[in-house]
């Protein structure tokens, strides 16, 4: 198989660090890629990942037998469709799937039509409406999220009424996060510790990967502004096997097969990011958000425990043949701690010139935004790297990364020390 994968960060190189790995992969192309991925596979960096008709000219020059769809926004602007009508194949749902991800008011109203467990809410496009109903509950805090997609900061909790009107005004009136923030959902806070469960599914079968846990903050103690992920342990404590148990019959089943009735049938990686309760015995699980692709860092997490062939899953769940497939996993711990520019999620330098790269050993490397220069690696991100270590328990394989992450360096480099502390206690 040749295979285009799209994206440019460390999800993808953790997906085509993968792929090379299988023995039907012939050729791998990266659009727009980075200086990790073009170690393995072809980069296209003209092609961005929203540009939908480069991606498809791009596909239909290069002939790939598939087009993984990696990222978010080519998912919910509709890649899949485009490509899908010049008969390439894919992998990653069509936009009215990927909408469980793109649109939180769909989201939200998909899980109150089919019982999903998740936080009470209403969605608003009115400030006054919103406002009336905010106007004088005694319930705080409570979270307004933008509608669509907002680099993982569209979802605001906050913890007085001032507070909640101000966000209101901010994101219907001012445009604080343009589209994304025409409508808002207003949701009850939910208690608990996060959790993440992905799956691969073809829209009617599914195989359950091993649940994670995402260190979403910027800083040590869950401190700082929400990151699109600082590190990442599976299979994570939060997750026992009743709880997964819940979560398959309450949540996952029922939105695969709820969006196969609607006509909109999910192939491809789905994403369960849930609120769970392990000291409550009569908690549920609850839905705080879908996505519709591999989490960054889950999927670079996730994929060094599979054992199956990813460029064999990615065939059956196009051929909607997943369940005569064996997706197995490893029974091992893995690790993943993220470097980061100084700054980020804000403001960051980049081109800063990356050492000890070659000197990691024992421990798989991602490279999440870098560029090659010819001088060695350089910043072009605020995730640079993702550092991922497997072995037979959490404690060692948390060991591990940490070891191996010392050894890289750049200037103004940062690492939260506490990954996978608080879910171990
Ligand atoms: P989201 O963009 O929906 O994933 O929300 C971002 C973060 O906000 C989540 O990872 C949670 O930490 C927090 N969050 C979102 N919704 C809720 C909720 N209803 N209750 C508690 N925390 C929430
Ligand atoms: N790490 C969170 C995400 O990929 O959405």
């Amino acid at each position: 198989m040749n295979i285009l994968t799209i994206g440019g960060g460390g999800r993808e190189h953790a997906i085509i660090t993968a792929l090379s790995k299988s023995e039907h992969v012939n050729q791998l192309y990266c659009a727009p890629g980075n200086g990790g991925i073009s170690l393995l596979a072809e980069c296209f960096p003209e092609v961005k990942a929203t540009d939908i008709d480069g991606i498809v000219a791009l596909a239909k020059r290069l002939k790939p037998d598939i087009v993984f769809v990696a990222a978010d926004d080519p998912l919910v602007l509709g890649a899949v469709d485009s490509l899908n009508a010049e008969g390439i194949r894919t992998f990653g749902p069509r936009a009215n799937a990927a909408a469980i991800e793109g649109s939180k008011v769909f989201a939200k109203e998909f899980m109150r039509r089919h019982n999903i467990p998740t936080a009470k809410y209403a969605a608003f496009s009115s400030p006054s409406e919103a406002k009336a109903y905010l106007r004088g509950r005694d319930t705080y805090p409570i979270v307004i999220k933008c509608d669509g997609l907002a680099f993982g900061k569209g979802a605001l909790i906050v913890t007085t009424e001032a507070e909640a009107f101000s966000v209101v005004d901010e994101v219907l009136c001012g445009g604080k996060f343009g589209d994304s923030g025409k409508n808002v959902v207003i949701e009850d806070y939910m208690q608990g510790v996060e959790a993440t469960i992905l799956v691969f599914t073809d829209g009617k079968t599914y195989k359950i990967m091993p649940p994670l846990s995402d260190h979403k903050r910027a800083f040590d103690g869950d401190k700082g502004l929400n990151t699109g992920g600082m590190g990442v342990i599976a299979p994570t404590p939060y997750v026992n096997a009743a709880t997964l148990k819940q979560a398959e019959e309450l949540i996952i089943k029922p939105t695969i097969d709820g969006l196969r009735d609607e006509g909109r049938p999910f192939k491809g990686v789905l994403y369960f990011e849930l609120m769970v309760n392990p000291s409550d015995k009569n908690a549920v699980p609850r839905v705080i958000e879908y996505n519709c692709r591999f989490g960054d860092p889950e999927c670079q997490t996730v994929l060094p425990l599979l054992q199956s062939d990813l460029a064999e899953i990615i065939a059956a769940v196009w051929d909607e043949r997943l369940d005569s497939l064996e997706v197995k996993f490893s029974n091992k711990a893995a690790a993943c701690v993220v470097a980061a520019s100084g700054g980020y999620p804000e403001k960051y330098a980049t081109e800063k010139l990356i050492s000890g790269l070659d000197t990691i050993e024992g421990a798989a490397l991602y490279h999440a935004g870098t560029r090659k220069t010819d001088d060695g690696f350089v910043t072009a991100g605020g995730r640079v790297l993702n550092i991922v270590a497997v072995a037979d328990t959490l404690p060692l394989s948390l060991k591990k990364a940490y070891a191996e992450i010392k050894k890289v360096k750049f200037d103004d480099m940062f690492y939260r020390t506490d990954i996978g502390k608080k879910a171990l206690s």
